[in-house]
Formats: C-alpha cells, sequence, structure tokens
C-alpha cells in the first residue's frame, strides 16, 4: 500500500483493499468514478505508472492530493475523477494504462459486486441501456485463465441489470466489462478473485504507440536508443503538450524527441558525438557495419511523420552550454551517459589535448576529459534551473548502485522541486531512477552558486564510481550468489 490522495477538485481512488471504503466512494461520490486497468509488465515499475498517471491528471486539469492510500502493484485503480472527458484526455496520453471503465460496481466476491451494482443509481445506468441501443460485456480475469463456459455463466449471472438494448458482438454502441483479480502471484492462484468489479468502458490508452514506434523498426538506432514505451513515459512525466519546445542535451539518436513530437512539441537537442548527430561511422544494427546515407535523428522523425516538429541537433558539450540567457524550454528530456554502454566524456582545452585527447578524425571535436557523473548531474539541474520557464520539467535517469541508495544523493537545486522518482532495475545491484523535477524558483545569476553551501545541494561524489560497482567483481559475486540460492 502506498498513499493514496484527495483533493477538493478531484478526489482519486486507487484501488484501496478494504471494500467498505470502495462502497463509500460509489455510493457517496457524485463524481465520475472510473477504474483504470494499469499495465505491470516491469517488476517495481508500478510506481512509473502511478507518477505518469498523477503527471497527466495535473496536465488535464485535475490532480492527487496525498492523503488517500493507494495499492499500486494491483492492475486496477479506482480513481475519482470531475468528468468524462477527463478520463479521455489521460487515455489519450498514457501508455502505462490500458483502459479507462466507469465503474458501476464491485466486491470482494461476486455477492458484494452484485449487492454494489443494485445500489448503483438507475438514472446514471439508464443512458446506457436503452431498448434502441446496442452492447456487449466482456469479461477479463487477471492472473488466471477461465473456460468460456465460466465466462458466459459470470456474465449470465448479471441478467438483473435492466438491459433492455440489443446484444451486438462486432459493433456495439456501449461495452461493459466484468474485471476479475486474482493477485500477482502467478503460482498461487486463488479459487476465487480478490476483487471483481463491473463497468462501462470509456477508452483505452496509447498501448499501441509501444509497438508503432519500436525501434526494432526505427531507421536510426544506436546502443543506447531510448525505448519507445519509456520514451512515451517521460514524455508524460515532463507534461509535454502541443507547441512546447522540449531539448534533450544528451540527445544521441533522439529517442526521446520522437515521443515529444508525437504529443505536438517542437523538438531539438545537442549531443558531443559528432557522428551520431550527422549520422556517420559505424552502425548498431547487426549485418551492417557503416550507417547508411539519411541515418539520424531527422530521418526517424520523418519516418514517423513528425519532421514538422523537429527544430535541429547540434553538436555540443553540455559541460559548456551554447544557448542564449533566458527560458528557453518547456521541458528538458534526457537520458545522460551512465559510462557502460558510452563513454561520459567532455571537450577539453586545446593544451589539454597535447597530453591526453582521444582526438580522432571521424570525430572531428577535442574529446579529452573525463566529466564525472556527479558533474553530469549537477550541471543538467543548474542548466534546468537556468533554462526551464516556471513550471518546467526537467526528466532524466539517474544510475543507481542500491546497496549504498538512500534519498539523499538524488541531485538537488533551490530552484527545482523533486516530483517523482521511479526506480527501474538493471541488475540485482544497480538499477536507474526515473526522476522528475519541476522548476518552483526563477534563477538568479549573481547567486548562482551560493546554494552550495547548503549540504543538501553538493553534488554526491559517489555516483562517480557507478561504472566500477556496476562491472565490479563485488557484483557479479552477490548476483552468482543469489542465482545459487535460487537453485
Ligand atoms: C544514453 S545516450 C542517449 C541516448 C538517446 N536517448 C537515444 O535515444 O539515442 C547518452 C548520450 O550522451 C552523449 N554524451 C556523452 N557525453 C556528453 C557531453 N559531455 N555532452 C553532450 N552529450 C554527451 C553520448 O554521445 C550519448 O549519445
Amino acid at each position: 500500500m502506498i498513499s493514496c490522495f484527495y483533493s477538493r477538485r478531484v478526489q482519486c481512488f486507487l484501488l484501496i483493499h478494504t471494500i467498505y471504503r470502495r462502497n463509500v466512494v460509489v455510493n457517496l461520490c457524485s463524481r465520475l468514478t472510473v477504474i483504470i486497468r494499469v499495465f505491470h509488465c516491469w517488476f517495481s515499475q508500478e510506481m512509473l505508472s502511478l507518477s505518469e498517471i498523477t503527471s497527466l491528471l495535473s496536465l488535464c486539469g485535475g490532480q492527487f492530493s496525498s492523503q488517500q492510500e493507494v495499492c499500486v502493484n494491483s492492475p486496477f485503480w479506482i480513481l475519482n475523477i470531475p468528468s468524462e472527458e477527463m478520463a479521455r484526455g489521460l487515455m489519450r496520453r498514457t501508455v502505462c494504462a490500458k483502459s479507462i471503465f466507469e465503474l458501476w460496481g464491485h466486491g470482494r466476491s461476486a455477492g458484494e459486486l452484485y449487492a454494489s451494482l443494485k445500489n448503483y443509481p438507475t438514472d446514471k445506468m439508464l443512458p446506457y441501456l436503452q431498448p434502441d441501443s446496442t452492447y456487449k460485456i466482456h469479461i477479463h480475469t487477471f492472473n488466471k485463465t477461465l473456460t468460456q463456459a465460466q465466462k458466459i455463466k459470470k456474465i449470465d449471472a448479471l441478467e438483473f441489470l435492466p438491459f433492455s438494448g440489443k446484444v451486438n458482438l462486432k459493433n456495439p454502441e456501449h461495452i461493459f466489462w466484468i474485471l476479475e483479480d486474482y493477485g500477482m502471484d502467478p503460482n498461487n492462484v486463488p479459487e476465487e478473485p480478490f476483487d471483481l468489479y463491473f463497468g462501462r468502458w470509456i477508452a483505452d490508452g496509447q498501448r499501441e504507440l509501444i509497438e508503432s514506434y519500436s525501434i526494432k523498426k526505427r531507421h536510426f538506432i544506436g546502443n543506447t536508443s531510448m525505448d519507445a514505451c519509456l520514451s512515451f513515459v517521460m514524455a508524460n512525466h515532463g507534461r509535454v503538450k502541443p507547441n512546447d519546445i522540449v531539448y534533450d542535451p544528451f540527445v544521441g539518436t533522439g529517442g526521446l524527441l520522437i515521443s515529444s513530437a508525437h504529443f505536438g512539441a517542437y523538438v531539438c537537442g545537442t549531443d558531443i558525438d559528432y557522428n551520431t548527430i550527422h549520422g556517420l561511422g559505424k552502425a548498431s544494427r547487426k549485418n551492417q557495419k557503416w550507417r547508411g546515407p539519411d541515418e539520424n535523428i531527422r530521418a526517424n522523425l520523418r519516418q514517423y511523420g513528425l519532421e514538422k516538429y523537429y527544430l535541429d541537433a547540434l553538436v555540443s558539450d553540455s559541460s559548456r552550454p551554447i544557448w542564449r540567457k533566458g527560458t528557453l524550454f518547456d521541458a528538458i528530456i534526457t537520458d545522460p551517459p551512465y559510462g557502460i554502454r558510452e563513454a561520459t566524456r567532455r571537450t577539453g582545452s586545446q593544451k589539454e589535448s597535447v597530453k591526453s585527447s582521444e582526438r580522432s578524425t571521424e570525430n572531428h571535436i577535442i574529446i579529452s576529459s573525463s566529466y564525472h557523473l556527479s558533474d553530469i548531474f549537477f550541471d543538467l539541474l543548474k542548466f534546468a534551473a537556468e533554462y526551464l520557464v516556471m513550471g518546467g520539467r526537467l526528466v532524466y535517469w539517474l544510475p543507481i548502485y542500491r546497496p549504498e541508495y538512500t534519498e539523499e544523493i538524488v541531485p538537488r537545486h533551490p530552484c527545482l522541486k523533486l516530483i517523482s522518482n521511479c526506480e527501474q532495475m538493471l541488475s540485482s545491484h544497480t538499477s536507474r531512477r526515473l526522476i522528475t523535477m519541476e522548476k518552483v524558483k526563477e534563477f538568479k545569476d549573481q547567486d548562482q552558486n551560493s546554494y552550495l553551501s547548503d549540504g543538501q545541494y553538493m553534488p554526491y561524489k559517489g555516483h562517480n564510481s557507478f561504472r566500477e560497482k556496476y562491472f565490479s567483481g563485488v557484483t557479479k559475486r552477490i548476483a552468482k550468489e543469489e542465482k545459487d540460492n535460487q537453485k
């Protein structure tokens, strides 16, 4: 269980395990009570879904507040939101939620569900049960497969509902769903569901984007191209909207620009790697040695019909920003290098280059000194504080060595408020955290470093050894021990 949220404007209910509390929602609440079917495909990504929904609700004019209790690892969440229009707005953006339904009843047994349905106000049902209407009823059972006969029996048991329209399985006007939750443990599936719901389908989420934007079919990719689903989640955390300007300072192949452009934002980026920006050099695809003509970020956007949203991508070192002063960006959405699959480097001076540069004929840029992770995050936050519009968001991944993790090591800046911090596992001892921050205070040029006297803003140097820890014998040994223990 984690916190649930109430507010005066919006009452949001994510599924709570106390049936009585849920009945209170259904019976007493005059707003639209909906149930969201959430997609949990990755271990420990429930928080990602919760923060996505929270960000999108605030984008649609709703909001969560901080007093409710939510069971995030359930596949069904109950929300209480002001309107069906807002529910549709949410689903036009989310990639974490599959569908949203107007909740008509729920219970912890079939009897409780039927009692709850009998209590649902008839005047709310009737518009969807008219004699001249058509409908169908579906059933979805989470973590259990039912036979067709079992499904039909459950649907037939609802004949007490005042349906007077005609059943139409192909093209019905109204679709209703029975949803049953048999828990999350595939090795321990109960005979009867823990929770049952019945609702009217309102809309589906955008999960098909994951397939249509899959990097498997993308024109230009690199070793670290961002997965399509996470790119959309990041754009949603960044509350990207039409006509925004979104910037990625570690743009690579532009994976994060694509999702923002899909939502109607104008996009640009910079990267230190000349070859990546110019679509030159070695290809990342198997069976292909060199990048072909037109393998570049612009062509990627063109592939999806989004070229009109492409501003540009430039070769530039993010430790030395090239931008004129001023608030330029509505969102900064990025995946900085962790030093695992790509080096963390910055440009060096001509003098340094004589000693230690890795100048290569392909790179066209002197890349000499290593760019420590603590400096990367420090610079990124400072840049965001300066260049984001007020209320604009910074969304980025922070690599973590889990045994050392505490919230204190998440970089801070006095102009940026931490909105969410969601973990995605990489290995048993490493993970990355999707950090979302919002600009809440004007950046003052004269005191840009004075905040460092406050210890909480000092860069955490432990980030610098992430690469060593990632590859360390200790990590491998622990992983092996864990594997042996599981045998
Ligand atoms: C994790 S990758 C980003 C991948 C990108 N999201 C994509 O979808 O392709 C990090 C990128 O940061 C770039 N980089 C490393 N150091 C940099 C620096 N000092 N300034 C700008 N870019 C840098 C690398 O060249 C790499 O392309």
